[in-house]
């Protein structure tokens, strides 16, 4: 268990991860940060009413400012605004830059040694402004993406074979977009490879899918877009980190040359543990999965241009 976790945003994200990292009791405290007044307060208060039936110890607190936060020693950032109907991720960036940028200012500044878990769209090119803006290592600024995008593939299979969610293992990788990279190649039914089990154009159509999991929500709720699996995507990889689990999960990562890739943050098999990101793993993509990666990456690069 860590002393404090801190989520920055007490949105529909925020709130409930808040909630799923008390309820997983991985802190002693739990803070939830926001600008809006009461609404944080409001927020972890009735979430701490509910330790007594949940059976949870985690403190939940909500506050405006970031002296609650001193200390923590893991960061969930969801602050910024979310899409609309016929937007795109991309569309959010000069907005969230500015709110992620001065949330990553005052990280730095009450937990310099802290881990930054980014969930803000779009992702990949938040984790860099949050990368730039704290001066942390890229070892401790780590996306959430590949999870929840991982997360969506696997529901939809899960659905189309009527097999049970926990026997498919599978990555997404690549940017959090939709030239996102599902492994079709690593996609396995408890070790038997998908492609035994489904045919192409079934699995074509679920790829297709998983690309726009994200948007299919948004058009549903049209004021804005997914958290539940978003946050426990996020509280997976913060479960990873408090418990050092060394598990091997799809994160967006800072790459220093790994799939012939340099500076930029792109999804990629990473083990995650006490340190943060503590290895990325490089696997063998076949010729299609290795050219989607690359576009996909250089979409984010693209991105990145309009913050500089
Ligand atoms: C989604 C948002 C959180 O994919 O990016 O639903």
């Amino acid at each position: 268990m860590f002393n404090k976790i801190t989520v920055v945003g007490a949105g529909n994200v925020g709130a409930t991860a808040a909630q799923r990292v008390a309820e997983k009791n991985l802190a002693r405290t739990v803070v939830m940060v926001d600008v809006v007044d009461g609404v944080p307060q409001g927020k972890g208060l009735d979430q701490w009413q509910s330790a007594p039936i949940e059976g949870f110890d985690s403190r939940v607190v909500g506050s405006n400012g970031y002296e609650t936060a001193v200390g923590s020693e893991l960061f969930i950032v969801t602050a910024g605004i979310a899409r609309k109907p016929g937007m795109s991720r991309d569309d959010l960036v000069k907005t969230n830059a500015g709110i992620v940028s001065s949330v990553a200012k005052e990280i730095a500044r009450v937990a310099p040694k802290s881990i930054i878990i980014v969930v803000s769209n779009p992702l990949d090119v938040m984790c860099y402004v949050a990368m730039k803006a704290s001066g942390f290592p890229k070892e401790r600024v780590i996306g959430m993406a590949g999870v929840l995008d991982t997360a969506r593939y696997r529901a939809f299979l899960a659905e189309a074979m009527d097999v049970s969610v926990e026997d498919i293992q599978a990555m997404v990788l690549g940017g959090h977009g939709d030239t996102m990279v599902p492994l079709v190649s690593y996609t396995t039914v408890s070790g038997i490879p998908v492609t035994q089990l489904l045919a192409q154009d079934k699995l074509d159509a679920i790829v297709q899918r998983t690309r726009g999991g994200g948007a299919e929500i948004v058009n549903f709720l049209k004021t804005g877009s997914a958290y539940y699996a978003p946050s426990a995507a996020a509280v997976q990889m913060a479960e990873a980190i408090v418990l050092d689990k060394k598990r091997i999960l799809p994160c967006a990562a800072w790459l220093t040359g790994e799939y012939g890739l340099t500076d930029v943050f792109c999804g990629v098999p990473c083990k995650l543990g006490k340190g943060g990101i503590e290895k990325i793993i490089e696997v063998t993509l076949t010729p299609a999965e290795r050219s989607a990666l690359l576009a996909s990456a250089q979409a984010v690069k693209d991105t990145m241009q309009v913050v500089g």
